[in-house]
């Protein structure tokens, strides 16, 4: 694993009690209405395998298993922690949690209909690699969908935005999660990362076509999809 992923990890397990009470104050209870964008956008996969990367707390394959009842849903992340938290909250289901890393992903060519994920790609440093990985495990005609926060544009919103994620979100994170540097890692990743036109050429160049792509929250939150 790389050094940002041995941080990565390390600083999820430690949130990962707080997770999700964290995410519902921060998006305003939004959160949930986005996850299930995605398992839309990932289309029916019929009795075949669906994975959801970096799946955390387990929202959005719990979300796939419940609509979709006849595939198979894994949930993979490296975070130990946060896959205990999914098992716990989702123990009445058959999801499999596994331990993966998305830079090397143990599984072969074109096994899954479709690969979910959610704020992954900001917490990687290769991520044109994590995406050939998905496109490598995804079957031919399968697709791909990610949620991920995105630079808020320059607009008139824009300066109350960046205070909400430079002061507002750190100090969420102070008072609930008693982690300040866990969120403000997240304000800074979410100003530092791609624009969502560049993340959408990323899936390009990764192999994906049908690339599109649509944003929610004043633009700081963006749902990317593709095709294998
Ligand atoms: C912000 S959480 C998102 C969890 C969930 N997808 C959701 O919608 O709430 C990001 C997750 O990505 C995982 N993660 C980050 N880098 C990873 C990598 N290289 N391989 C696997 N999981 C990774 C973290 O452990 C964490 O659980």
């Amino acid at each position: 694993m790389n050094d940002k992923g041995v941080g990565v990890r390390r600083m999820f397990d430690a949130i990962a009690g707080r997770y999700d009470l964290m995410n519902r104050l921060m998006t305003m209870g939004q959160d949930q209405k986005w996850r299930r964008f995605v398992v839309e956008r990932a289309g029916e996969p019929g009795d075949g395998v669906t994975l959801d990367l970096a799946t955390g707390t387990g929202d959005i394959a719990a979300l796939s298993r419940r609509v979709h009842p006849h595939c198979r849903v894994i949930g993979g992340d490296f975070s130990l922690n946060m896959l205990r938290q999914a098992g716990r909250r989702f123990s009445e289901t058959d999801i499999g949690w596994q331990a993966v890393d998305a830079n090397r992903l143990p599984y072969a060519d074109g096994c899954f209909e479709s690969v979910t994920f959610g704020y992954l790609l900001r917490n990687v440093e290769n991520v044109d690699g994590v995406l050939r990985e998905v496109n490598r495990v995804l079957k031919r005609g399968g697709r791909v969908v990610c949620l991920d926060t995105t630079p808020p544009e320059r607009n008139l919103l824009y300066p109350f935005i960046r205070l909400y994620l430079r002061l507002g979100i750190p100090l969420l994170g102070r008072c609930i999660a008693k982690d300040k540097a866990a969120y403000a890692y997240l304000s800074g990743s979410t100003m530092g990362f791609y624009s969502a036109e560049e993340l959408a050429a990323a899936f390009g160049r990764a192999g994906f076509n049908a690339v599109g792509y649509q944003k929610f929250m004043m633009g700081t939150i963006a749902v990317h999809w593709g095709r294998k």
